[in-house]
């Protein structure tokens, strides 16, 4: 029996520009903040970085194509800040304009819906010798930076993203250090968290502007928390900080003008009058990115009481270690639809790595992946049977990339790509999600 998904949802692909595009030399492109981080050492798996990454920056038609053979109607993508305006502020680089006009033609050459993430982690590197996100001037350069893209982009970019993962840049960027541009500082990372919502604001009324009509949103992994079985009454307090902290403080400034209750007193001190007010927005759509459920216990002499926690075993793992977990992800979307006012939501990202060893004709028969998508997408269709407003789809990504500080090494695409000769191979799953695109439903 297969189980259909809603008439007209909509279905598509996402990738990022440091992940995929390389060409980091080519054509002006200034420094982002992952190319300091990937030349420091010890930062990145195998000294790894994204000078040529899928090398998408001269293979992007190619790309395109196997995005419209997948049967996906949507993509999204990010523009590298850096690429076109290498120092983050002041001076635009054509050339680099040029890489994302031809790629936003040919997208709507091939009946693609563009939608256009701001900010997937690239920061340029000028601005982050000048403070980067910690500094309240970030609101101008990022309005300048949103002005210049939806002036030049807007009559073909329908939908906009402002902000991929701000919860991440905040935290795992300025809190853990594991990502660019790698600070431990947990009060800095309050204040990125405060600056990246003002900036949230801030594009959304330069995109509004120009395009009142034009959908925009910002995309947010929601944290759903657990505590461990033999641990539940000790650390249940622990439950709503951790989803305030993950969640809450990206939501409700803007879906309600305040800060949770739980973490008021830490954001205070970053918070100027009228800040509130100004990002209270209207929000479009909601970007849902879902991968794993996060299980906490409690912790002492650290920023907040709480650490990450490992998963009971029973749970199944992707090669990330995460542990799967369908019903997570449905109850993310439920709240959503109960606290949130039930707004349109995206998935803008879900998927996993696997070993994805090649067989001897070089395809990969990855049923892992496949079974996870499974469980995942199911979850999603209960949602929706219970009346969570969810839209659309998009798994992550299209293509192996570089995972960050894991580097090359773990694959999440539906297309592989052999790092020797670029060659790009669609495996098993690409076609089972051609199948269900095709036929909007579940087998
Ligand atoms: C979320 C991020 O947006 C993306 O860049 C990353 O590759 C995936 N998670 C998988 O970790």
């Amino acid at each position: 029996m297969t189980k259909p998904f809603p008439n007209g949802f909509r279905w598509g692909v996402s990738t990022s520009s440091y992940q995929i595009e390389g060409g980091a030399s080519d054509d002006g492109r200034g420094d982002s903040i992952w190319d300091t981080y990937c030349a420091t050492p010890g930062r990145v798996a195998n000294g790894d970085n994204g000078s040529v990454a899928c090398d998408h920056y001269h293979r992007w038609a190619e790309d395109l194509d196997l995005i419209r053979g997948l049967g996906a109607k949507h993509y999204r993508f990010s523009v590298m800040w850096p690429r076109v305006i290498p120092n983050g502020t002041g001076k635009v680089n054509e050339t680099g304009m040029a890489f994302y006009d031809r790629l936003i033609d040919g997208m709507c050459e091939r009946g693609l819906d563009p939608w256009l993430c701001l900010y997937h982690w690239d920061l340029p590197q000028a601005l982050q010798d000048r403070g980067g996100w910690t500094n309240r001037s970030i609101v101008d350069w990022f309005g300048d930076y949103t002005e210049l893209l939806v002036t030049r982009f807007g009559d073909r970019v329908k939908s906009w993203v402002t902000f991929n993962e701000p919860n991440v840049v905040a935290w795992v960027g300025h809190e853990e250090g594991r990502h660019a541009p790698g600070i431990t500082d947990p009060r800095a990372a309050m204040r990125v968290a405060h600056h990246l919502n003002m900036c949230h604001a801030r594009a959304t009324r330069v995109i509004k502007h120009h395009y009142p009509d034009a959908p925009v949103g910002f995309v947010l992994p929601m944290h759903k928390a657990y505590t461990l079985p033999h641990r539940r009454e000790q650390d249940a307090h622990l439950v709503d900080l951790f989803e305030a902290k993950w969640n809450g403080i990206f939501l409700d400034p803007v879906y309600y003008g305040r800060y949770p209750e739980l973490i008021i007193d830490r954001m205070e001190p970053h918070i100027q009058d009228g800040d509130l007010e100004a990002i209270e927005t209207n929000v479009d759509f909601q970007g849902l990115n879902q991968y794993f459920p996060s299980y906490i216990e409690a912790a002492e002499g650290r920023a907040w009481p709480f650490k990450h926690a490992e998963p009971p075993k029973y749970f199944r793992r992707t090669e990330m270690g995460w542990a799967i977990d369908g019903d997570c992800f449905y109850r993310t979307m439920k709240i959503l639809q109960e606290n949130y006012g039930n707004p349109p939501i995206f998935v803008t990202e879900n998927g996993g790595a696997f070993t994805d060893i090649p067989g001897h004709n070089g395809y990969i028969d990855d049923q892992d992946r496949i079974a996870y998508y499974s469980e995942y997408l199911s979850a999603l269709l209960r949602a929706v049977d219970e009346g969570a407003n969810v839209q659309g789809y998009m798994p992550w990504s299209l293509l192996d990339n570089f995972e960050w500080a894991y580097g090359y090494e773990k694959r999440f695409g539906l297309v592989h790509v052999d790092y020797d000769t670029l060659k790009r191979t669609p495996k098993a799953s690409y076609d089972f999600m051609r199948r269900v695109i095709e036929s909007n439903a579940l087998p």
